[in-house]
C-alpha cells in the first residue's frame, strides 16, 4: 500500500490555496479544449502506461466473476462507440441504459459518452410506468436492455415512437427479437482498437438522471463533461482514492452516485474498481470485501444501519483489515452508525452531501480532519457552501440556526438544466444561490448539522421518490378516490413510503385491497416506490385551494409539530 497520507492538505491549509485549476491542470485541461469524459476514463489512462492495469472486477449474483483491464475496457467502449454509430445514433441523441450492475452498464455508459450522445441511466428495477414517464420526457432514441428486463420494455413501445434501437445485450438467440430489437454482445464482439471520439467540449451535455421532485414528473437533470473537473477531484481528494486502491462504491449507475464516483471519479483517477451484481446480505458483502481486498468503500446509511443490525460479531468474522477509507452518502449518517463503524472496521465512515443537481461532492468529512459523529463536515474547497433564511434566502450569520443549504453558482459539475423544463430549473435560484431543498445549520466550527429536506420528497434508503408519481400511480387504481404519499420513519431506510387514500364509493377498507394496492403501484413503478403501509381515510387534509396538504399527514406520522396550518380546508 502507497502512503497513507491523504491526497487533499490539512483543510484550513487546502481552502485558502484551492482552485480547479488544480483538477485541469492534473488533467491536462485548458478552457477550450477538448473534453470527452469517455475519452478521460479510459485512452488517457492508457497512454499513462497504466494499460494493463485492472479497471474492473465484476462479480456476479451466482458468483461469476470477470476482469477487464483499462486496455480491455477503452477497447470495449470503442466497439459499444462505433456498434452505436452503426446504428446511426446520432452525437446529442438520448441513449438509455436500462440494465442490472452488469459490465455493460459501466462500458455502455462510457461508450455512448465517447460518440457524443447523451447518457440516460435508469435504475433497471423500474416497472413499465417509471420507465415510460422518463423515456418519453427525454425522447429517448435508443435503449441497452437485458433479456429480463425486455419485456417492460416492450409494454411500452406503443407510446415511444421515437425510440428505434432496442439493444439486447445477453440475448442467446433462444427466443426471436422483435422489430427494432438488436443483439449486441459486448464480451464477443470486435475489439475496436481506435475510433474517432467524439470532440465534446466543457459544456456538450454529457449525462442526464431522473430525479424526483415534490410535484410533477420526475425531472431530467442535464450534466456536461466538464462536469469531469469536480468528480475527478472530489473522488481524489474526499475519497482520497490512491493508485493501489481497491475501491468499492455500492451504488447503481441509475442514481448519480453511481456514476459520478462509480464511474468518472474512478476511472479518471486510474482506480480499479469492484462491482457486485447481487442483492444486500451482509456477510456477502462482508465476504467480497475480504476476498478482493477492498480499501476504499463508498456506501450509504441504509447500508450502514443494515450491517449494524447483524452486529459486529458479523463483521468480526472475516478479515476485513484491508478497508482504510470509508464514506457514505444519501441520507443522514447517524452518529451511532459512525461510532459503530469504529467499533466494526477499526475506522469510521466520513459523511458526504450532495444531490444528483450538484454532480459531485459539496460538503464532506475529509481523511485526516476531525470528524464529529453526526455531521456532514464542511464545503468542499472551491465551493462557497452556506445556509440561508427560508423565506429571504439571505445568507445567515448566526451559527446553529438552521436554514436551507445554498451553494454559490459556478462549480464545474453544476447541472446546466432540468430536460425541457428551465422553468423549474430557475426556481432553484434565488437571491444569486442555488438552492439545495434540504435544512441545515453551521456550528461555531463550520460544520454543516442535516436537519431535514424542505419538500415533500420521501428519501427512503437514500433513494429520492417524488410524491406525485405515486400519487398518480395510486389514482389509476379503480377504487382509489384521492390520495396522499408521505414518508414515514424507518429504523433501517430512514423513511418509507406511506399512503393515505380515500375510496371510491362501493369499495371497502380491506386487507385485501391494501394488499392489491401496494402491489399494483410496485409493478408500475418500482419495489422502492410501493407504499409499506395504506391508511384509509375517510377525507384528507386540504387547503382551501383543494391541495392536499402533506404535511400535516407528515407531521402526525413523525409526531411533530403541525405548524401553521391557517389555510387548512377541513377538520381532520
Ligand atoms: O436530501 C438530501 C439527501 O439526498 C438528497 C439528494 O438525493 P439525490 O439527488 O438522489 O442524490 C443522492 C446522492 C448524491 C439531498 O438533497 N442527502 C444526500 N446526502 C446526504 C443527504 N441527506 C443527509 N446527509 C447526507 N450526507
Amino acid at each position: 500500500m502507497t502512503d497513507h497520507k491523504p491526497y487533499m492538505k490539512p483543510y484550513e491549509e487546502e481552502i485558502k490555496t484551492f482552485s480547479w485549476d488544480i483538477s485541469k491542470n492534473e488533467l491536462g485541461y485548458k478552457d477550450g479544449d477538448v473534453i470527452n469524459i469517455g475519452e478521460y476514463c479510459t485512452d488517457r489512462i492508457c497512454r499513462m502506461g497504466k494499460g494493463e492495469k485492472l479497471a474492473l472486477i465484476w462479480e456476479g449474483y451466482t458468483g461469476e466473476e470477470k476482469r477487464y483491464t483499462f486496455n480491455d475496457m477503452r477497447q470495449l467502449t470503442n466497439s459499444i462507440a462505433k456498434y452505436l454509430t452503426e446504428l446511426g445514433i446520432k452525437p446529442g441523441e438520448r441513449v438509455c441504459l436500462f440494465m442490472d450492475k452488469v459490465p455493460e452498464l459501466y462500458f455502455g455508459f462510457l461508450g455512448v459518452l465517447k460518440m457524443g450522445a447523451i447518457v440516460q441511466p435508469l435504475f433497471s428495477a423500474f416497472g413499465p410506468e417509471s420507465l415510460l414517464t422518463r423515456l418519453q420526457d427525454a425522447g429517448t432514441s435508443a435503449i441497452f436492455t437485458q433479456k429480463k428486463h425486455l419485456p417492460k420494455v416492450r409494454n411500452i413501445l406503443k407510446d415511444l415512437p421515437g425510440l428505434n434501437h432496442i439493444i439486447v445485450v445477453d440475448d442467446d438467440g433462444v427466443k426471436p427479437l422483435r422489430e427494432k430489437e438488436t443483439a449486441f454482445n459486448m464480451d464477443k464482439a470486435e475489439r475496436v482498437d481506435s475510433f474517432d471520439i467524439y470532440p465534446s467540449k466543457a459544456e456538450t451535455p454529457s449525462v442526464l438522471h431522473y430525479t424526483s421532485g415534490t410535484t410533477g414528473k420526475p425531472k431530467g437533470a442535464q450534466h456536461v463533461h466538464y462536469s469531469l473537473i469536480s468528480q475527478y477531484m472530489t473522488a481524489k481528494y474526499v475519497l482520497d482514492i490512491k493508485d493501489d486502491d481497491i475501491y468499492w462504491c455500492t451504488a447503481d449507475p441509475g442514481w448519480v452516485t453511481g456514476t459520478s464516483y462509480g464511474i468518472i471519479g474512478a476511472w479518471s483517477n486510474g482506480a480499479t474498481q469492484c462491482v457486485l451484481d447481487a442483492g444486500f446480505k451482509s456477510e456477502s458483502w462482508y465476504k467480497f470485501i475480504e476476498k478482493h481486498k477492498i480499501s476504499m468503500w463508498y456506501s450509504a446509511p441504509t447500508a450502514i444501519r443494515a450491517l449494524m443490525k447483524d452486529g459486529t460479531e458479523t463483521a468480526k468474522k472475516f478479515d476485513l483489515s484491508s478497508l482504510r477509507h470509508l464514506a457514505s452518502v444519501g441520507e443522514p449518517l447517524n452518529a451511532e452508525a459512525v461510532i459503530w463503524s469504529k467499533e466494526a472496521f477499526g475506522i469510521m465512515f466520513h459523511d458526504t452531501f450532495w444531490q444528483t443537481e450538484t454532480g459531485c461532492i459539496v460538503v464532506s468529512n475529509y481523511p485526516g480532519m476531525k470528524i464529529k459523529p453526526g455531521s456532514m463536515g464542511k464545503p468542499f474547497p472551491g465551493i462557497e457552501v452556506t445556509v440561508v433564511d427560508l423565506k429571504t434566502s439571505v445568507p445567515i450569520e448566526k451559527k446553529g440556526v438552521v436554514g436551507m443549504i445554498a451553494i454559490k453558482p459556478g462549480w464545474p459539475s453544476m447541472i446546466r438544466t432540468y430536460w425541457n423544463n428551465e422553468i423549474t430549473y430557475k426556481s432553484k435560484f434565488q437571491n444569486g444561490w442555488y438552492l439545495c431543498g434540504d435544512r441545515a445549520s453551521i456550528d461555531e466550527e463550520g460544520y454543516f448539522w442535516f436537519v431535514g429536506r424542505d419538500d415533500d420528497v420521501i428519501n427512503t434508503g437514500g433513494h429520492l421518490v417524488g410524491p406525485f408519481e405515486i400519487e398518480s400511480a395510486l389514482l389509476e387504481h379503480p377504487a382509489v378516490a384521492e390520495s396522499a404519499a408521505i414518508g414515514k420513519p424507518d429504523p433501517i431506510n430512514m423513511e418509507v413510503v406511506k399512503a393515505f387514500i380515500t375510496l371510491k364509493p362501493g369499495f371497502d377498507q380491506t386487507k385485501m385491497l391494501e394488499l392489491e394496492i401496494m402491489n399494483f403501484v410496485r409493478k408500475k413503478l418500482s419495489a422502492l416506490a410501493m407504499p409499506q403501509e395504506i391508511e384509509f381515510v375517510d377525507t384528507l387534509p386540504k387547503t382551501r385551494s383543494g391541495k392536499i396538504m402533506r404535511r400535516v399527514l407528515r407531521a402526525q406520522e413523525w409526531g411533530e409539530e403541525i405548524g401553521d396550518i391557517s389555510t387548512l380546508e377541513n377538520d381532520m
